[in-house]
């Protein structure tokens, strides 16, 4: 199984570490170092399979590499998952962390590490004693959750505005699905915004907590889909995005900070076809990693973080505004041809956007073949 996903991977280096005393697989996933060393989040979470955390840590990783990018950091993109058989707390949980912390290590900084799902800042310091190499501790960064949900909300504003003429919030109705630290936070300050807040989680009590809290309405996990709203902020895990979920969103935007949302490339132009505007996923969430390079490594203070932050919306922005134009003025120009999508497949290419890139031109392609 290992053998497989690895061969079927284009990323530089995999660390596959057993871990007997407490049953967790560690897996440590280097896609690529041409910016500079391989920066990104350790997951911890409860997997069907080990193959499956291997997976998700490979697709994360690369992610990462996007994220860098687009986010104009020296850093390369990596990932890595512990993958347990259950939570662990207290002693086991210490334990595994300094373990965990000494593989990094052993990497010799290659491979930096700051918290994604179920990793705390406080879980970071744990993790510090035995590494050199992690962002996001108490006494640095900090929760990487609170940029990037203020990175999501200016990205939330600039998709409304392309969609609706105005960034105004007010009256808008956005489905946060996922209510964990990036959802928490992007919920409150969504319903300061005026707008009206749906909230789901698979933990409906958690759910129930963040929606009284904002004052915003409780959403059964199961109904987030269809659910009618302006926006839908996916903020949980990723690939709630296919062939087949398009069909039946219930939204005009898809604007969240949950890592890999599509699927497939091909998503990306369903969701076009489906006239729902779609914010790439490694633009609009990069808000965690401004937070900890910009303050950790950049020397930014709090007013230089939010500027560039308010940076993701302006990114979105452009994006948003030259492919449509270059798009309209290609459909207009070579009606029932294939160039207009090759053309914005060059386009996404140029920005980074590969995957767009990619359903372009399996567009392009499918036009090419029509009779
Ligand atoms: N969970 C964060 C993300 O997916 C991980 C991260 C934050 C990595 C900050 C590097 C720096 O973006």
């Amino acid at each position: 199984m290992f053998e497989e996903l690895l061969q079927g991977w284009d990323g530089e280096e995999a660390v596959i570490r057993y871990d007997a005393e407490s049953g967790a697989w560690m897996f440590v996933c280097v896609h690529s170092t041409a910016r500079g060393p391989a920066g990104g989040g350790t997951r911890l979470r409860v997997y069907p399979t080990p193959a499956d955390g291997l997976a998700d840590a490979m697709r994360l990783s690369s992610a990462m590499t996007r994220k860098m990018a687009v986010a104009d950091m020296p850093l390369g993109g990596g990932k890595a998952v512990l993958a347990v058989p259950k939570l662990p707390e207290g002693e086991a949980r210490r334990r595994l962390l300094l373990r965990y912390g000494r593989l990094v290590a052993s990497l010799g900084g290659t491979y930096r590490t700051a918290g994604d799902m179920n990793i705390t800042p406080a879980d970071l310091d744990v993790v510090s004693e035995t590494c050199p190499w992690v962002f996001g501790s108490t006494g640095h960064g900090g929760n990487s959750g609170r940029g990037t949900a203020r990175g999501v909300l200016h990205g939330i504003h600039a998709s409304v505005e392309h969609i609706f003429g105005s960034p105004d919030l007010d009256g808008r109705s956005v489905l946060v699905q996922g209510a964990g630290s990036v959802g928490r936070d992007l919920a409150r300050d969504l319903a300061e915004a005026g707008a009206r807040v749906l909230v789901a989680d698979v933990d409906e009590k958690q759910a129930a907590r963040v929606a009284s809290e904002v004052g915003g309405e409780l959403i059964p996990a199961g109904d987030v889909l269809r659910t009618e709203c302006d926006v839908y902020a996916p903020c949980a895990v990723g690939g709630t995005l296919s062939a087949a979920t398009i069909p039946t969103l219930g939204c005009r935007i898809v604007a969240g900070s949950a890592n890999n949302q599509l699927v497939e490339p091909e998503d990306a132009a369903r969701l076009h076809a489906a006239a729902i505007l779609y914010a790439p996923d490694y633009v609009i969430n990069a808000g965690g990693v401004l937070q900890l390079l910009g303050l950790e490594e950049r020397g930014w203070d709090e007013a230089e973080l939010e500027r560039n932050l308010a940076g993701i919306g302006d990114t979105l922005r452009g994006l948003y505004r030259d492919a449509a134009a270059r798009f309209a003025a290609l459909v207009r120009l070579s009606h029932g041809s294939s160039a207009p999508h090759e053309a914005l497949g060059n386009v996404y290419d140029a920005v980074g956007l590969t995957d767009l890139a990619a359903a372009e031109r399996q567009r392009a392609h499918q036009i090419a073949r029509e009779p």
